[in-house]
C-alpha cells in the first residue's frame, strides 16, 4: 500500500517538467544511428493510472518511471511494446564497444541540429537553447541485457525474463567522507562507451539503459511512509548478438522486482541523496554486475 502523502510528493515532482531525459541513441560500428533507430519508443503522454489508482495522472515522454508504474514501463519505458514490432533490430558483435547518447527535449521540439553535427562527435546536443546534453540528476548509470526466449523474436519480448547487468557508470573517486562526484552528473559528462561482453552468448537480446536518482529515507521519511521513490529513465534497444562465445550467461534478476525501494542501493540516507556523502555498504543499484567472467557485487571502490 501507497498512500497518499507519498503520492503527493511524486506529483510535486512531477511539476518539475522540463529536461529530464531518455537514451534515444547508439553508436555502434564507428557510426551514430538515427534517433530511435534499433531502441524502442515510449508512448506520450501515458497513463499509468489504470495501473496504480492513486499513481497521478499522466507523463510525458523524458518524465520518470517510478516502481508503482506497470512492470513494462519500468523495464523499457511506457508503452513499449506497442512500438517494439516497427523498431528495427541491430546486429553487433560481442566485444563490440558502443556508446550511447541521451535527450532531455521532449519529441515534440526535437530538430535535426539536436542531433546531427554535434560537437566532440557527440550523439546528441542542444544547441539552440545553450543547455548542454547534461544529466540533471545524481545517479548510476546502469545497462542490464536480457535475452528472448529461444524461438522467439526480440520484437515481441516483454523483458519479463532475467536481466544481466553488465555496466555500471557511478562515482569518481568516492571517499566516505568527501562529497559525491557523480560521473555523469556534470556540465559535460563524459562519452558514454562501454563493451558487450565477449563472453555473451549469441542470440537476441534487450539491451535496458537508465540512470536512475535512487529514493531517500530520513527521520523524516520513511520508506513506504511518505518520501521519494526512486526515479527511473528506462529505455531498451533490440540487438541481434553474433559470438562465438560458448559460455552461459549467469543468472540475472528480474525487473520490476530488482528496482524495489528495499533492493540495494534504491534508497539512500538524506546525505547521501544531497551527495553530502557515501552511505556505508552502499551497493549500486539493478543487481550484480557481470564483467563477462565473474558476477560481482557492484559496490564503488572507496579510496579511504
Ligand atoms: C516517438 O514517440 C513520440 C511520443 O509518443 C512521438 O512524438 C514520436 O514521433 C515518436 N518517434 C518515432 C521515431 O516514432
Ligand atoms: C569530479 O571529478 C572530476 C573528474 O576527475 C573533476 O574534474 C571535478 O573537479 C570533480 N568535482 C568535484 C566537485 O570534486
Ligand atoms: C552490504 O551490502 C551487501 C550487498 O548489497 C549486502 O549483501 C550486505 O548484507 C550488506 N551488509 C550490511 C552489513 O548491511
Amino acid at each position: 500500500m501507497i498512500p497518499t502523502l507519498l503520492i503527493t510528493g511524486l506529483v510535486a515532482f512531477a511539476h518539475v517538467v522540463q529536461g529530464h531525459y531518455t537514451f534515444v541513441r547508439i553508436k555502434a560500428d564507428g557510426e551514430w544511428k538515427g534517433p530511435l533507430q534499433y531502441i524502442r519508443n515510449k508512448t506520450s503522454p501515458y497513463d499509468e493510472l489504470k495501473y496504480y489508482e492513486a499513481n497521478f495522472l499522466y507523463r510525458y515522454y523524458n518524465w520518470p518511471t517510478y516502481i508503482i508504474d506497470r512492470p513494462e514501463s519500468v523495464r523499457c519505458g511506457r508503452d513499449n511494446m506497442k512500438h517494439a514490432g516497427t523498431t528495427e533490430v541491430l546486429t553487433l558483435k560481442a566485444g563490440e564497444t558502443i556508446e550511447i547518447a541521451h535527450q532531455r527535449e521532449e519529441p515534440s521540439g526535437w530538430t535535426d541540429d539536436m542531433f546531427y553535427d554535434c560537437p566532440d562527435d557527440r550523439g546528441t546536443c542542444f544547441h539552440k537553447r545553450g543547455w548542454k546534453q547534461d544529466f540533471n540528476h545524481p545517479g548510476p548509470l546502469l545497462i542490464h541485457l536480457s535475452k528472448a526466449p529461444d524461438g522467439q523474436d526480440i520484437r515481441t519480448y516483454d523483458g519479463s525474463g532475467e536481466w544481466v547487468k553488465i555496466h555500471t557508470l557511478g562515482l569518481t573517486n568516492p571517499q566516505y567522507n568527501q562529497p559525491l562526484n557523480w560521473t555523469l552528473y556534470r556540465d559535460e559528462p563524459e562519452h558514454i562507451t562501454f563493451k558487450i561482453p565477449e563472453q555473451t552468448p549469441p542470440g537476441q537480446y534487450l539491451m535496458r539503459m537508465d540512470l536512475l536518482w535512487s529514493g531517500v529515507q530520513s527521520e523524516y521519511i520513511k520508506i513506504g511512509e511518505d518520501g521519494s521513490l526512486a526515479q527511473m529513465y528506462p529505455s531498451c534497444a533490440q540487438l541481434n548478438i553474433v559470438s562465438e562465445s560458448k559460455a552461459a550467461l549467469p543468472n540475472g534478476v528480474k525487473i520490476p522486482d530488482i528496482f524495489q525501494p528495499l533492493e540495494p542501493g534504491m534508497t539512500t540516507t538524506m546525505d547521501m541523496m544531497e551527495n553530502k556523502k557515501l552511505d556505508e555498504n552502499y551497493t549500486y543499484p539493478g543487481g550484480p554486475l557481470w564483467d563477462g567472467d565473474k558476477v560481482l557485487v557492484d559496490k564503488p571502490v572507496v579510496l579511504g
